[in-house]
Order: C-alpha cells, then sequence, then structure tokens
C-alpha cells in the first residue's frame, strides 16, 4: 500500500514520534511504501510532498516539531479544494492518508471520509490536551512540564521581591495546560477559558497570599474570560479556521491587580516555548503508540477512524465522533484546585 501522512495546525512536541512509528512499523511489517505531505492540508492541495521512508526517519524521535512542516490551511476555504486533494491522492496512486492533527485538521479529515469517500486515518495532537475521545492528547505532558518549570523559577524571583506574577499559559478553549501546570507548580489563582472569573475575587486571593508572606503566583489560561467582559486580545487578525490569535490576558490581569490591591504585578507569557522542543518520555511513548496503530488501521483497511487513549489501551474511534465536541475541564476538577487559591 503507498500511504500518505500530513501533520496539520499547530505543531506540538511527539509529531515526529507518529511519523517515525508509522513508517517504520509500515515498512518493516505491512511492506508499505510512504509519501509525506508538506505543510498539512497544503501539501495534498498543491501537490507539495516530501520523501519518507526509513532513512527519513532515523533520528527524529527525540527531535521537536515535524519534519513535514505544518500549517493551518483550511482545504474548504479552498477554491475546488476538496477536489484538488482527491486529484493529487488519485495521481500518487495514495491508498490511505495519516492525518496527524487537532480539531481543525481532523474535522476536515472526517468530512473527506465520511462525505468525499478518502481513506483517512486520524491520531490526535495538540498541547492543549482539549480533543474528545482520547483521555489525552501528545504534546500536552510536554507542555505541562515546560510550565511547571517556569511556575517553579518564578515562584523565587517572585518572593524575593514580593511581587504578583502573572503566567499566561496556552489554553484556547479549555484550561488543562493552566489547571494541570498551575497544580503541579502549586499556583494561587489558577484561571481557565470554562470558568468566567470574578477580578475582585482574583485580588482577593492575591491579598490574602501576602497577609501569609509569601507572593502569589497567578496562572492563567489564554482563552480565560473575566466575567461580564470579553475576551481580551491584542490582534483582532483570523486564521482560516477562523480563529483569533490569543494573548492579552496575562498583561490585563497584572494591570488590574496591580492597580486594585497595590501591589506590584508583572506577566510571563509562556506562549510558543509550550510547543518547542524536545517531548517528554509521556508524550514519546504515546505518540509512538499512536503512530503503531495508526498503521494497524490502514492495513485493516478502517478508515474514518482515530486512534484514543482510553486508560492505558490505544482504541479506535469514529473520527466524526472524535470531533464533534471539544473537551473541557469538569466543573467539579476545577474546584478541587480551590483549595489552593489565596
Ligand atoms: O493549537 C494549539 C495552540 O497552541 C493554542 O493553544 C494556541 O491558541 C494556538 O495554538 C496558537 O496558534 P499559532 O501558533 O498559530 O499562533
Amino acid at each position: 500500500m503507498r500511504v500518505g501522512v500530513l501533520t496539520g495546525g499547530g505543531d506540538c512536541p511527539g509529531l515526529n514520534a507518529v511519523i517515525r512509528a508509522v513508517v517504520r512499523k509500515g515498512v518493516q511489517e505491512y511492506g508499505c511504501t510512504f509519501t509525506g505531505f508538506r505543510d498539512g492540508w497544503r501539501g495534498p492541495l498543491q501537490d507539495r510532498t516530501v520523501p519518507l521512508g526509513i532513512p527519513a526517519v532515523r533520528g527524529i524521535l527525540p527531535r521537536g516539531g515535524t519534519v513535514l512542516g505544518s500549517s493551518r490551511t483550511n482545504p474548504l476555504n479552498e477554491e475546488d479544494g476538496i477536489r484538488r486533494i482527491q486529484d493529487t491522492l488519485r495521481r500518487r496512486e495514495i491508498d490511505a492518508l495519516i492525518t496527524i492533527g487537532g480539531e481543525d485538521t481532523l474535522g476536515v479529515a472526517a468530512l473527506l471520509a465520511d462525505e468525499h469517500g478518502i481513506p483517512c486515518v486520524g491520531v490526535p495532537k495538540t498541547i492543549d490536551n482539549d480533543l474528545s475521545a482520547t483521555d489525552y492528547t501528545f504534546g500536552f505532558d510536554t507542555a505541562v512540564n515546560i510550565a511547571t518549570e517556569a511556575i517553579d523559577r518564578l515562584h523565587t524571583t517572585a518572593e524575593s521581591h514580593m511581587r504578583v506574577l502573572v503566567v499566561e499559559v496556552m489554553g484556547r478553549h479549555a484550561g488543562w495546560i493552566a489547571l494541570h501546570s498551575g497544580l503541579a507548580g502549586g499556583a494561587n489563582v489558577i484561571l481557565i477559558p470554562e470558568q468566567p472569573f470574578d477580578i475582585d475575587q482574583v485580588c482577593a486571593w492575591v491579598t490574602s497570599r501576602f497577609k501569609a508572606s509569601y507572593a502569589p503566583i497567578v496562572v492563567v489560561a489564554e482563552g480565560a474570560v473575566p466575567k461580564d467582559g470579553d475576551l481580551v486580545l491584542k490582534d483582532q487578525s483570523l486564521d482560516s479556521f477562523g480563529h483569533v490569535r490569543l494573548s492579552g490576558i496575562g498583561e490585563w490581569l497584572a494591570k488590574q491587580i496591580e492597580k486594585r490591591t497595590g501591589h506590584e504585578a508583572r506577566t510571563t507569557v509562556l506562549g510558543h516555548i509550550q510547543r518547542g522542543g524536545t517531548p517528554s518520555a509521556f508524550d514519546r511513548w504515546l505518540a509512538t503508540r499512536f503512530g503503531l496503530h495508526a498503521i494497524d488501521c490502514v492495513r485493516d483497511r478502517d478508515f474514518g477512524t482515530m486512534v484514543a487513549l482510553r486508560g492505558t489501551n490505544i482504541v479506535r474511534v469514529p473520527l466524526a465522533a472524535a470531533t464533534a465536541r471539544l473537551k473541557t475541564v469538569d466543573p467539579a476538577l476545577y474546584q478541587e484546585a480551590g483549595v489552593f487559591f489565596g
């Protein structure tokens, strides 16, 4: 079989581990040949490819990013997008397409598989961990480790100066990174997109933390919103899936806290540091297992499916079901963390 592989959306640590596992097992066990499509859906749209075989995947397991490149190209917004993808796949005699992506990339794969008969298999990635149907996406654990290390470091400088330090982490619709790194790093306030926050309450927690002679660390997800307010944005531009570019809430919070409590506050925006660099051991393990099971789906011609983690097992779920809704933080889970606020 000839198998196409693409990585779409924001990159994350572990993409190369999936590609390596797919190719290693595909070549060794099933005699597959591979075509790498460049830059997400732009690859099959514009017929941009890279050679993909055992030599191309040597040494890439610990490398961040993706050897295939990535983009947020949405073929549904391109003229004749679906037909152009079909033409490329036909011309290159591709029997199956492994799409490694998040909500947007896999949403397109679901539509192509279910409505246009394109033989897609999905692999869930995103540092945000917001894809339903899988317990974890790879990339998330690495991002949480990076954010936790940053919070650990910020504690000592916050205490030296008795300042508030606000840490803005990624998380567009879901606060998983904020919640996990905030708990692991001993944050005094954690703010997530799922629970609009009351700025007076945040300031009360900050003040009470100073009373105990500690300097507070506030972890905020980029998509968090104040009650009775709107998303705080520095930039109004949209990507091709219609998402605004986030970031700005951290700075807004520091200003509000300073103004309302009189305590000096600073902001650290972790941004793409959370997405770069070598994957954690957990992400390498998960990404590798996803890759091994994705190529099994291809061998079984089980298309329109996504591989997913359930407990410690890798299972197959319909792509459409996996992308139908986002996995957000349960209110009860968030409340658990409240013991440490203030
Ligand atoms: O896709 C996940 C994500 O990292 C979000 O958390 C974040 O809002 C977005 O990507 C940033 O995207 P870009 O790299 O395109 O600015």
